[in-house]
């Protein structure tokens, strides 16, 4: 592992320079952060389950013709991805009030949406992922008009794939985020989903008990996170009692 160039480590996830150019191996840390690096936690066995569950969610995307930078699985923390330029947004999609939501706007968490709401928040450390409008996005060049019209798109069908296939199992997709980014083929740019989807990027709830499955389990000090990961991965049946 040492000897592979080092191109970016982030909180839950170290980027190598892959095999061949364009390409890059993605590799998934046990750690677990929140609110901004504030609680840091390394929880045995978060990584390898969100490189599992993440690998699924990917290549069910794959499947029905969402583009992402997900090429294969290479190993049980690490996966081979294609090389994009990120844009500087997380693309939140909500279903259900919850988190931040619900904190900013008073609605009691677990309020079913009268339709999913899509926001944008500016990746930036700095200034703790601010919510921006469209009005930002464009006026400092984070994305074109184009490039958000594509970008909504692409959350709206991910949403609507995730929230059955989580439904098929027994979990409501309450909130995910994702990242997009620009992929150049042949000198043609296209907006494809990168990053991670796993439990620690969305809120699933399991359907009838309202038990949480994602990572606020760590935020709330509820504890059982492996155990709740270690489930959704269960339910989507790709991992093996022993594994
Ligand atoms: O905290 P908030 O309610 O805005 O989070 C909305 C969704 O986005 C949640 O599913 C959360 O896990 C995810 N998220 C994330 N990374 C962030 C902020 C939020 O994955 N930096």
């Amino acid at each position: 592992m040492s000897r592979r160039r080092r191109i970016y480590e982030g909180k839950a996830k170290v980027l190598y320079e892959g095999p061949e150019p364009g390409t890059l191996i993605q590799h998934f840390k046990d750690d677990a952060t929140a609110f901004n690096n504030k609680k840091h936690d390394v929880i045995d066995g978060k990584g390898v389950l969100n490189n599992r569950i993440s690998e699924y969610v990917f290549l069910r995307l794959n499947e029905i013709g969402v583009p992402t930078h997900f090429i294969k699985r290479l190993n049980m923390r690490e996966q081979l991805i294609r090389e994009v330029e990120i844009i500087p947004l997380e693309v939140v999609v909500r279903n259900v009030a919850a988190g931040s939501l619900s904190t900013r706007l008073g609605i009691e968490e677990g309020t079913q949406l009268p339709r999913s709401i899509i926001e944008f928040y500016y990746k930036n450390d700095a200034l703790n992922d601010p919510l921006v409008s469209e009005e930002h996005i464009t006026a400092f060049g984070w994305a074109t008009t184009q490039e958000i019209d594509d970008i909504i798109a692409l959350a709206i069908r991910v949403n609507d794939f995730l929230s059955g296939l989580f439904l098929g199992v027994g979990i409501r997709l309450v909130d995910f985020k994702m990242e997009c980014g620009r992929l150049w083929e042949n000198d043609m740019m296209r907006i494809v989903v990168a990053d991670e989807i796993s439990p620690d990027s969305c809120r699933l709830w399991d359907i009838k008990s309202n038990d949480k499955l994602d990572k606020d389990r760590f935020r709330r000090d509820m504890g059982g996170l492996v155990e709740a990961y270690s489930e959704v991965a269960r339910r989507l049946g790709i991992m093996s009692e022993n594994e």
